[in-house]
C-alpha cells in the first residue's frame, strides 16, 4: 500500500466536473441534457485573439518564456488595470500564470500552515476551502447570506480575525451566487483591517467585468493602503471566453513577489508562449466582444431570474454579476443534493447543488446561465414539469 502524505487526503475537488461527467454519460445513452452546470462562457474566443496565438506559433515562439511572463504581456496587464481602474501597477509585480486557480493555490500555500487560519467565502468557489485544508491551515468560513444579496458583512469578517489569521479571501462578483459586494462593505473592511496589519488579502476579481444593471465592481486594488498586502487574482478565462487556454495573472505586493515567482519556477516554469501573445491581443485589442458577451449574459440573467421565480418552491434574488443564479429552493422540501440528482436524471437539466460550494450552500442550487435563452427557457419548462410531481410545501421564509 502506497503511503501518501496526509495532506493529500485533505484535498477536495470541484464537483462541477463530476456533474459534467454524469451529464456526458447520460448524453452518450441518447438522453437530451441541458447543461446549466458548467461555469464557462458558451462563446468562442474572439477571432483576433486566436489569430495572435497562431501568429506567435508561426513566428517561432516555441520556447520557454521568463517565468513571470513576457514583458509586453505584463505591461499590457498594467495598462489594462490603469484603463479600467485608474491604478498604477508596476509590471514587475505582475505574475502571468496558467489560469486563475494557480494564483489561489500559490497565495494559500504561501500563507497557510498548521496553526494558522484563513477566512474564505462560503458558499464560495470550492477550491478555496480545498487548498486551505491541503495547506494545513484551518478554514474559517465567511457565511454569505441571501438577505445581504450574498455580499459579506464587513463587521462579521473583522470579528473573525484572530492572531492566527494569515489571509482573507474575497470574491466579488462571486461564484456561485452572483453576489456583488457594495463599496460601503469594502470601505468598512479596509478601514477595519488597519488594526490587523498581519493579515493579507486575496481578492478574486475574475468576474470583475461582468456586472449588470449599473452595479459597480469595486476592485480592492483601488485602495492604496492595501497595496502592500493585497494579492489580486484575475485572468482571461471568463472575460475573453478563454477557459481552455489556461491564462491568468496576479498582482502581488512587491515584498512577496519573489516568492510567487519562485513558486512558478518550481511548478510550471512559464505559461504557454503562444497563449501569452493571445493575452496581449485580448487586452490591447478591441473590447467589443467583451461588451457583446456581457450584454448577452445580461439578457439571459433577466430571463432566468424571472423563470426561476415562477417555479413553485424556488425564490431567486437578482444576481449582480458573474453568470450564475443561486435560487433558494427550500420551498421544494428537497435537499439540494437530492434536487441536483433529480433534475439531472428526470428532467435532463444539469445544475449544481449549493453544497458543492460549502456547507452554507444547503437550500440553494447554482444555475450557470452561460447558455442560450432558448435552452434556458426549455430547462425551466422541464424543471417545472418535473417538480410538478413533487408536492411543494408552503413557501419558506428562511
Ligand atoms: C471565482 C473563481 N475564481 C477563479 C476561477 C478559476 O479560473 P481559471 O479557469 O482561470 O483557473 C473560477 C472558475 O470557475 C472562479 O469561478
Amino acid at each position: 500500500m502506497l503511503a501518501l502524505a496526509d495532506r493529500m487526503h485533505q484535498l477536495g475537488t470541484e464537483t462541477a466536473f463530476e456533474v459534467l461527467a454524469r451529464a456526458k454519460a447520460l448524453e452518450a445513452q441518447g438522453r437530451s441534457i441541458i447543461n446549466l452546470g458548467i461555469g464557462q462562457p458558451d462563446f468562442q474566443t474572439p477571432g483576433h485573439i486566436v489569430a495572435a496565438a497562431q501568429k506567435a506559433l508561426a513566428d517561432g515562439h516555441h520556447g520557454y518564456t521568463p517565468a513571470n511572463g513576457i514583458l509586453p504581456l505584463r505591461e499590457a496587464v498594467a495598462a489594462d488595470l490603469h484603463r479600467r481602474l485608474g491604478v498604477d501597477v508596476d509590471p514587475g509585480t505582475v505574475l502571468i500564470v496558467p489560469g486563475g486557480k494557480v494564483t489561489m493555490f500559490f497565495a494559500i500555500m504561501m500563507f497557510g500552515q498548521k496553526g494558522t487560519e484563513i477566512l474564505y467565502p462560503n458558499p464560495g468557489f470550492p477550491i478555496y476551502e480545498s487548498v486551505i485544508k491541503h495547506s494545513g491551515a484551518t478554514p474559517v468560513p465567511i457565511a454569505l447570506k441571501e438577505a445581504n444579496g450574498f455580499s459579506f458583512d464587513a463587521d462579521e469578517v473583522l470579528a473573525k480575525i484572530t492572531p492566527a489569521t494569515r489571509l482573507i479571501i474575497v470574491n466579488s462578483p462571486a461564484n456561485p451566487t452572483g453576489g456583488v459586494v457594495p463599496r460601503a462593505q469594502f470601505d468598512k473592511l479596509v478601514a477595519g483591517l488597519r488594526k490587523h496589519p498581519h493579515v493579507a488579502i486575496m481578492s478574486d476579481e475574475i468576474y470583475g467585468q461582468m456586472t449588470y444593471d449599473g452595479r459597480e465592481h469595486v476592485s480592492l486594488l483601488t485602495y492604496p493602503e492595501l497595496r502592500d498586502r493585497l494579492i489580486l487574482l484575475d485572468g482571461w478565462s471568463k472575460t475573453y471566453a478563454m477557459t481552455g487556454w489556461r491564462l491568468g495573472y496576479s498582482v502581488w505586493p512587491k515584498a512577496i513577489f519573489p516568492f510567487a515567482e519562485r513558486l512558478a519556477i518550481n511548478c510550471h516554469s512559464c505559461v504557454n508562449a503562444a497563449a501569452q501573445f493571445a493575452g496581449i491581443a485580448a487586452l490591447n485589442g478591441p473590447q467589443d466582444d467583451v461588451k457583446r458577451m456581457v450584454a448577452a449574459f445580461a439578457e439571459r440573467r433577466r430571463v432566468i431570474v424571472a423563470e426561476l421565480n415562477s417555479i413553485p418552491g424556488f425564490r431567486c434574488v437578482e444576481p449582480g454579476g458573474a453568470f450564475y443564479a443561486f435560487p433558494n429552493v427550500t420551498g421544494t422540501g428537497l435537499q439540494s443534493r437530492a434536487l441536483e440528482a433529480k433534475l439531472l436524471n428526470e428532467a435532463g437539466v444539469a445544475i449544481l447543488s449549493g453544497t458543492s460550494f460549502g456547507a452554507h450552500g444547503e437550500g440553494y442550487l447554482r444555475f450557470s446561465y452561460a447558455n442560450s435563452v432558448e435552452n434556458i427557457r426549455e430547462a425551466m419548462r422541464r424543471i417545472r414539469a418535473c417538480l410538478g410531481e413533487v408536492k411543494a410545501p408552503a413557501r419558506s421564509t428562511a
